[in-house]
């Protein structure tokens, strides 16, 4: 055969040794280019909330909360005047009061567990990290106490809580010192967060490391209940939060593992197209796989429930949601959620990359783009909290 004369045969095979040398030439370029990421960026702040989205939070109108607002002994902040002096501003703690005071939501009863919630799929750009930091500031505005855990070490849910991995987190402000047993429980590593009420453990790279020490116990025990590591380390905290939720990598670690067994309910964010579907479908699969392996150890496990969320859905006329919102259907039945949360702008916007649609302010942008994807997170967060209030009610 003739050879082809635009691609000359030249020997292309790499040493071990140049290998290494390319990994120096990155190390360099690394520095040079950390140097730039880690210049000063604008620090996240909470959003400022209008008399009607506080008004609508709390489900009163307009005008009790203004007669509400100018009452001294209301004990209720009265926010601050702005533009023609008629309507008010409130900060997220501010908004946060109201709630509490005004909205009549069940508070969790004293000796109830806070719920552990994860959003579970091992497919990446599910938008599991987008729906757990959303999740979290929506329970938020339902008066409600929240901690995010980001056990995944691209560290993308501790981007969103306003830090940056690559800078404000050492291995010692993960969940590595207790997996490492030099910590009893997770307490530590709880950082406040630029949100008023979420506090955060964030994640970091070295949270790889996980994936041998844990492993390693085994090993030594083989008796190990290895799955309840992250659970234990939880338990001393959930009298302090409503909720726990967990965001962790798309893939089967034995991070994921411990998260996915210390949950009491899951939520599976699915994008509907059909290599996600599928996906989905060889998480259930694993999932059962792996627990038939260890369950009959632990046989009382169970969820309080599962759920399915359609999302980043695209409504165009060459999408293939139709199809795939239908194979959803009829795959997982009730546990697919009414409502869908649809592709946007608003999320996808390189300005917003570090920023869910509750991180923007009332009156940025066209109002009727906001709500179209506000709305439905609204009710997802609504229905998720319905569900966990009728539990600790119960109790
Ligand atoms: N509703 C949405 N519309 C458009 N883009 C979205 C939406 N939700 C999430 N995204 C974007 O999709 C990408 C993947 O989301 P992410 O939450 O990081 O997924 P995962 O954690 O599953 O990998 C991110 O760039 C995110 O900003
Ligand atoms: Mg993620």
């Amino acid at each position: 055969m003739p050879v082809n004369p635009v691609f000359p045969d030249i020997d292309r095979s790499v040493s071990v040794e140049q290998i290494s040398e390319i990994s120096d030439r990155l190390s360099t370029m690394m520095a040079e280019l950390r140097e730039q990421m880690l210049a000063p960026r604008p620090r996240k702040k909470s959003p400022v909330f209008g008399s009607s989205q506080v008004a609508s939070l709390c489900g009163i109108d307009r005008s009790r909360l203004n007669y509400l607002a100018g009452k001294e002994d209301s004990g209720l902040p009265p926010g601050e005047f702005h533009g023609n002096g008629r309507s008010r501003s409130f900060t997220l703690e501010e908004t946060q009061v109201w709630i509490r005071k005004e909205a009549g939501i069940t508070a969790r009863p004293a000796e109830a567990d806070g719920q552990i919630l994860i959003t579970a799929n091992f497919k990446g750009g599910s938008t599991k990290t987008t729906t757990t930091m959303s999740l979290a500031q929506g329970l938020t505005l339902r008066g409600r106490k929240v901690l995010v855990v980001d056990l995944d070490p691209q560290a993308s849910l501790t981007e969103l809580c306003g830090l940056y991995a690559e800078s404000d987190v050492a291995e010692d402000d993960t969940v590595m010192p207790y997996i490492y047993k030099d910590q009893p429980d997770l307490r530590y590593a709880i950082k406040p967060t630029y949100w008023a009420n979420l506090h955060m453990i964030p994640a970091s790279p070295a949270l790889f490391s996980a994936e041998f020490v844990i492993p390693s116990y085994i090993v030594s025990n083989p008796k190990l209940r290895f799955w309840e590591i992250l659970l234990n380390g939880l338990a001393p905290l959930r009298r302090e939060y409503d909720y726990i939720v967990i965001d962790t990598a798309p893939s089967l670690s034995y991070l994921t593992i411990n998260a996915l067994m210390a949950s009491n309910a899951m939520i599976m964010p699915l994008v509907p197209e059909s290599l996600d579907f599928i996906s989905s479908v060889q998480f259930w699969k694993l999932f059962s796989d792996l627990t038939q392996s260890f369950m009959q150890l632990d046989p009382g496990k169970r969820f309080d429930f599962i759920s399915v969320l359609l999302s980043k859905v695209d409504y165009g006329s060459s999408s293939s949601s139709p199809v795939v919102r239908a194979w959803a259907q009829r795959a997982y039945g009730d546990w697919l959620l009414p409502m869908e949360i649809p592709a946007s702008s608003v999320v996808g916007s390189e300005a917003l990359e570090f920023a869910t649609v509750y991180d923007i302010d009332s009156w940025e942008g066209s109002k009727k783009t906001l709500s179209r994807i506000r709305d439905p997170f609204d009710s997802f967060v609504n229905i998720i909290d319905d569900r966990v209030a009728r539990k600790w009610s119960r109790t």
